[in-house]
């Protein structure tokens, strides 16, 4: 069912907006250079932005608007037409992969009608995930990680030693693994790019049931919001590590710092999620140049009608 606010054609222009980020930043894989990756890929993204007919507002961007010159929190996207859309944005997801020409970075966007995403402050983020088919209340961050994996396994129907768990590997997340490798289970650690390790766990071809782990908490929106689209289970819990940090989130209106999300509070309207691969990875391929064309590999997904499109483009070179 179409929501009046979002259509089929926003999740159309929104896989052209991700391709051209990737596309950018592909120029700097492998350069060694975190931040012109970043760059070239927040002004792709910026300029397809503000060709498509919307009243865009940018929620989760590059930074507040003192520390970011583009995608700046607040900042006004698209022709200024149309319907009054909020965006969640990542142009370049794992920056670090790029610059290294490691596996699994993403170009990243959702958007949903005003006032759907969480305005997540550029903070950490507890979260927990699962993919689809589990009954509600599965997974719970209030609960210890033994006793989330025991409960993953008996919804599925498994030993918990047969779990297979996505976790970022950061010294912080070492009880977590302690606590898993007692359990016998599997730990993917992934260097980078939760938010692809959150999608993993709604396709069963990774074989990834669980995720945990603190990352970006834009991350945790973006994510969220893909999962609206296909289904699962998250949630989400901020963390402050200083009082600038609590200082972002009260900026943005947030009163309870320690209000644990679930995931249609993170995204609480339809949205519309879409994502390139970068780099090669387990989700999407990377952006390839091959006899003078430039081949892109998307993710397109919708909330409003469930719709999942996996989307090979080839542009002229
Ligand atoms: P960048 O694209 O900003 O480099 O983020 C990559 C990422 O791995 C995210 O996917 C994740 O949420 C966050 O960094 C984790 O942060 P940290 O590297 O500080 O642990």
């Amino acid at each position: 069912m179409t929501s009046n606010a979002l259509n089929p054609t926003f999740a159309d222009a929104m896989v052209r907006v991700t391709e051209r980020a990737a596309v950018a930043s592909e120029t700097m894989v492998g350069r060694g250079d975190e931040k012109a990756a970043d760059q070239a890929a927040v002004d792709a993204m910026r300029t397809a932005l503000n060709e498509v007919v919307m009243k865009g507002r940018i929620v989760i961007g590059e930074g507040e608007r003192d520390e970011a010159p583009m995608l700046f929190i607040g900042e006004e996207v698209g022709t200024g037409e149309g319907t009054e859309i909020d965006i969640a944005l990542d142009p370049l997801e794992g920056t670090t992969l790029t610059a290294k020409a490691m596996p699994n970075a993403l170009a990243v966007l959702a958007i949903a009608p005003r006032g759907g995403l969480l305005h997540a402050p550029d903070v950490y983020m507890d979260k927990i995930a699962v993919g689809p088919g589990y009954p509600a209340g599965v997974i719970d961050l209030d609960k210890s990680t033994i006793e989330n994996a025991k409960a993953v396994a008996a919804a599925k129907g498994v030993e918990v030693g047969q779990l297979n768990v996505c976790v970022l590997d950061r010294p912080r997340h070492a009880k977590i693994i302690e606590d898993l490798r007692s359990l016998g289970i599997r730990i993917s650690l992934i260097s980078d790019g939760d938010v692809a390790g959150i999608i993993n766990t709604t396709n069963p071809d990774t074989g990834i049931d669980l995720y945990l782990g603190s990352g970006g908490a834009p991350e945790g929106v973006l994510a969220a919001a893909a999962l609206k689209c296909v289904g699962g289970q998250m949630q989400g819990r901020l963390t402050f590590r200083n009082d600038d940090e609590r200082g972002r989130a009260t900026r943005i209106g947030i009163t309870d710092l320690d209000k644990k999300y679930d995931l249609h509070e993170l995204c609480s309207k339809d949205a519309v999620f879409a994502a390139t691969g970068v780099t090669n990875g387990g989700l999407l391929a990377g952006v390839k140049r091959q006899n003078g064309k430039v081949y892109t590999d998307s993710i397109v997904m919708s909330s409003f009608d469930g719709v999942v499109r996996n989307v090979k483009s080839t542009y002229p070179g």
